[in-house]
């Protein structure tokens, strides 16, 4: 669609580069390609989150300042409720901390932001969108920080954040520890977001990271663990940062049935919630030993999904599995060594089945 000449001399340049983001339509009775959890939750829980989610009076705003699911966030993760800002989703929160944060840092000559590469794709669409610079370091051959890479680019940016996603998004590996420390005193003047994701599904966190390095802050969501309905995400961080990004958050971000039914979730179905988690981490085990047996190759993964080397080319198999019902998510736009690669969600144990057996005709 061609856009009106007064239009194109508005709008931002960087945006002539972006795409809205469109999942896949039609039907796929089988559906591995947005890392979320399959149906887990048991009737009970699900009809007291229902029953929590009402509210009072439906004229009314939600509260602004969002204190009852703060106060929960805060408990689930240790912290106080000034330490946490909570977004319609992380992607909000990556929003309003580009939006509070897309100044070039002093001796930069633009406002950018540094990444890994591939990584979760909102950290650089959300710096385009604000004119900001994007500078993508590639992970190393085993999808690990590549810290030499990661130091010279913030030497060489100056970015005012840097984020890194752990478990990362598509790849599933936890950054490793030291790397990821040696990142964080590198980029000693810029502000570090550890994004966790999918940390439900991995051994350890890095929460600790927020306490020991005044310059980092971690993301979460639930949407992750069966409540990707409720949009609801958070940053973990210093209050002074928290009370800065507060400033630019829409006063009624998020509406009253999310912030109540999160917060019942987070208060009441804890345990539910991580055997749920646990369920998913004991089937990508099975599911990843059925792909190997199949020949093809798996690297280790701490998230919801796994990464998979595919012999023929992805889109082939992408389309293929499709066309059989079956929807993962394929990379291969992107070329080089995504090309053979795809990243496929654990769902339920029929569900991982259904891929088992349609992928063993086609990869
Ligand atoms: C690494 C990472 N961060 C954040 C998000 C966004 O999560 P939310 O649903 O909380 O916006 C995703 C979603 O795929 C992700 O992969």
């Amino acid at each position: 669609m061609p856009t009106p000449d007064f239009l194109s001399a508005l709008l931002r340049p960087e945006l002539a580069e972006l795409h809205a983001y469109t999942p896949v339509a039609g039907h796929f009775p089988v559906r591995l390609d947005a890392n979320e959890s399959p149906p887990l939750l048991s009737a009970e829980a699900r009809a007291a989150l229902a029953r929590a989610a009402v509210p009072e009076d439906w004229g009314r705003y939600p509260d602004a300042r969002l204190v009852e699911l703060r106060e929960a966030i805060a408990a689930r993760c240790g912290v106080e409720p000034d330490e946490v800002l909570a977004g319609v989703g992380s992607d909000e929160v990556i929003s309003i901390l580009l939006t509070a944060l897309s100044r070039p840092r002093p001796g930069a000559d633009a406002a950018s932001i540094v990444t890994t590469s591939p990584t979760f794709v909102m950290y650089k669409l959300s710096a385009r969108a604000r004119g900001m610079r994007a500078v993508e370091v590639p992970l190393d051959a085993g999808w690990d920080l590549d810290v030499a890479g990661l130091v010279r680019a913030v030497e060489f940016a100056r970015p005012s954040v840097v984020f890194i996603a752990s478990p990362n998004n598509p790849t599933g590996a936890l950054a490793s520890a030291d790397r990821l420390e040696a990142v964080i005193a590198a980029a000693s003047d810029a502000l570090v977001i550890v994004d966790e994701a999918y940390i439900d599904f991995a051994p350890r966190d890095q929460l600790a990271l927020v306490r020991k390095h005044p310059n980092v802050a971690v993301l979460r969501t639930l949407s992750k663990i069966g409540l990707a309905s409720l949009r609801v995400g958070w940053l973990v961080g210093d209050r002074a940062l928290v009370a800065e990004l507060d400033k630019v958050r829409q006063p009624y971000n998020l509406p009253v049935p999310s912030q109540r039914a999160a917060t019942f979730a987070l208060r009441e179905l804890g345990g539910e919630l991580r055997r749920a988690a646990a369920f998913i981490a004991e089937e990508r085990e099975r599911l990843a030993r059925g792909l190997i047996e199949l020949g093809l190759s798996v690297a280790p993964s701490h998230a919801n999904f796994l990464w998979v080397g595919t012999r023929r080319p992805a889109g082939e198999v992408f389309e293929a599995l499709a066309a059989r019902g079956v929807l993962v998510r394929s990379f291969h736009g992107a070329g080089g060594r995504l090309a053979h690669r795809l990243r496929i969600t654990v769902g339920l144990r029929e569900e991982n089945d259904r891929l088992l057996a349609e992928i063993a005709a086609c990869a």
